[in-house]
C-alpha cells in the first residue's frame, strides 16, 4: 500500500504588508536611538526636524547639546536666536533652525508649552510639515496617520512598483493616499510607532536607494518592484535638480587682539541669518569695498569649493589685518543684498559661539595668514 501523504498544510494567511513592517521592525530595525523609547512630542519633534535632510550620526551630538541646555519647549523658546543658530551651526539647512524656534514660541504662546496631540493641528505650526507632523502623532499619540518622507517613499513606491511620476504633484498626493491605505489597523497606540520606525528603518538599511538589500527584505514576497527585476528604478521623479556655480570672495579682516569682523546675512538665500564674512561677488567687488586704507595690505587666501545641495560655492577669501582702532574694514556696505544687521568686531571669545556657516567657522579656525598658532 503506498505510503499516505501528508495532507498539504494549508497555506498561512500571508501577513498584511503593515504586519510584515511591524514584526520586522521588532526584530531587526533600530531600538536604541535617543529619541526612541519617550512619547515626549518635545523629544520627538526636536529629533524629527534635525533629521530632515541629516544623517542621523550628524544628527546625535547636535540632539544631546541641545536637550542640554534645553530641556522644555520652554527654555528653548525663551532662548534668543543667536544662540539657536549657535547651537544649530553645522548641521546646514538654517531655515530649520529659525523654524524651530518660531515652534518652540508658538508651541508656549499659543498652545501653553503643550505641543498639540494631532497631525492635522502639529501641520500649522512652523517647519512642521504633513510628514513630520505625522511621525509625532504616530510616535507619540498612537494616530493613524501616514509619513511620507524621501525614504519612505522609496520603500513604498518600489514595494508597489508606482509608476507615477513624483515630479508631479498629483502623483505624489495619490501616493500619500496609497500610503494611508497601508496603515495598520487594530492597537494603534502600539502598531503606529512601531510601524512608522520600520518604514524608517527599512528605507534607512535595507530599500536603501542604492544597493537595495532585497534578499533580506520582510517585504520581498509582497514587493512588485522586486518581482519586476528593477526595484531601484522607483520612485519615478523626471525632475532632475540642476547644479550650479557661484564664485564669492570673502573678507577676512582681524585685529590685533584676533577679533574679526562679522556681518549678520540677510534672512533669504544662502546662510540666511548667520553670522559671516563680509562676501562679495568677486575680488573686484571685494577690493572696491574695502577702506582705502587696508587696500593695500590685502592678502590672497587659497581658494576652496563649499558643496551646498543644489550650489557649489567657489570661495576666495582675502586676509586684511586691521588696526585696533579701526572702525568697519569696508569703506562703504557691499553690493548686492544688504546685511540684515551692519558688522561688528567679534573677539575670539565672541565669534565661535554665532551661528555661522561651516565653512567660515573652519576658515576661521585656520591660520591667519602671517600668524602661526
Ligand atoms: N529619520 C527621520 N526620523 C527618524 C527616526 N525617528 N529615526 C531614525 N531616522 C529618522
Amino acid at each position: 500500500m503506498a505510503a499516505k501523504r501528508p495532507a498539504a498544510a494549508l497555506p498561512a494567511a500571508t501577513p498584511s504588508f503593515a504586519d510584515s513592517v511591524i514584526q520586522w521592525q521588532k526584530s531587526h530595525g533600530r531600538h536604541t536611538l535617543p529619541w526612541q523609547n519617550t512619547r515626549d512630542p518635545y523629544r520627538v519633534w526636536l529629533s524629527e526636524i534635525m533629521l530632515q535632510q541629516t544623517q542621523v550620526t550628524t544628527v546625535l551630538d547636535y540632539y544631546a547639546r541641545f536637550l542640554e541646555r534645553f530641556p522644555t519647549v520652554a527654555d528653548l523658546a525663551a532662548a534668543s536666536e543667536d544662540e539657536v543658530l549657535g547651537l544649530w551651526s553645522g548641521l546646514g539647512y538654517y531655515s530649520r533652525a529659525r523654524h524651530l524656534h518660531r515652534c518652540a514660541r508658538d508651541v508656549v504662546a499659543l498652545h501653553g508649552g503643550q505641543f498639540p496631540g494631532s497631525a492635522a493641528v502639529l501641520q500649522t505650526l512652523p517647519g512642521i510639515g504633513r510628514s513630520t507632523a505625522a511621525a509625532i502623532a504616530s510616535f507619540c499619540f498612537g494616530e493613524r496617520v501616514a509619513i511620507l518622507d524621501g525614504n519612505v517613499k522609496r520603500v513604498l513606491t518600489r514595494a508597489l512598483a508606482y509608476p507615477g511620476d513624483l515630479a508631479q504633484a498629483a502623483e505624489e498626493r495619490k501616493l500619500w493616499d496609497l500610503a494611508t491605505e497601508l496603515l495598520p489597523e487594530g492597537d494603534l497606540a502600539e502598531a503606529m510607532p512601531r510601524y512608522t520606525q520600520g518604514l524608517m528603518d527599512l528605507g534607512a538599511t535595507v530599500c536603501t536607494s542604492r544597493q537595495p538589500q532585497c534578499l533580506i527584505c520582510p517585504l520581498q514576497s509582497q514587493c512588485r518592484g522586486f518581482a519586476g527585476g528593477d526595484p531601484q528604478k522607483y520612485p519615478i521623479k523626471s525632475r532632475k535638480l540642476k547644479r550650479s556655480a557661484l564664485a564669492l570672495s570673502l573678507l577676512w579682516a582681524q585685529r590685533p587682539d584676533g577679533s574679526v569682523w562679522l556681518e549678520r546675512r540677510p534672512a533669504r538665500g544662502i546662510w540666511g541669518g548667520l553670522y559671516c564674512l563680509p562676501v562679495f561677488s568677486g575680488d573686484d567687488a571685494l577690493q572696491a569695498t574695502v577702506a582705502a586704507k587696508l587696500r593695500m595690505q590685502l592678502q590672497p587666501m587659497p581658494h576652496f569649493v563649499h558643496v551646498l545641495t543644489h550650489k557649489d560655492l567657489h570661495m576666495a577669501p582675502w586676509a586684511v589685518r586691521a588696526s585696533a582702532r579701526q572702525a568697519s574694514p569696508l569703506e562703504h556696505p557691499a553690493e548686492g543684498a544688504a546685511p540684515s544687521a551692519p558688522g561688528a568686531w567679534f573677539s575670539p571669545k565672541a565669534w565661535p559661539s554665532l551661528g555661522l556657516p561651516a565653512p567660515i567657522r573652519k576658515l576661521l579656525l585656520s591660520d591667519f595668514p602671517g600668524d602661526s598658532r
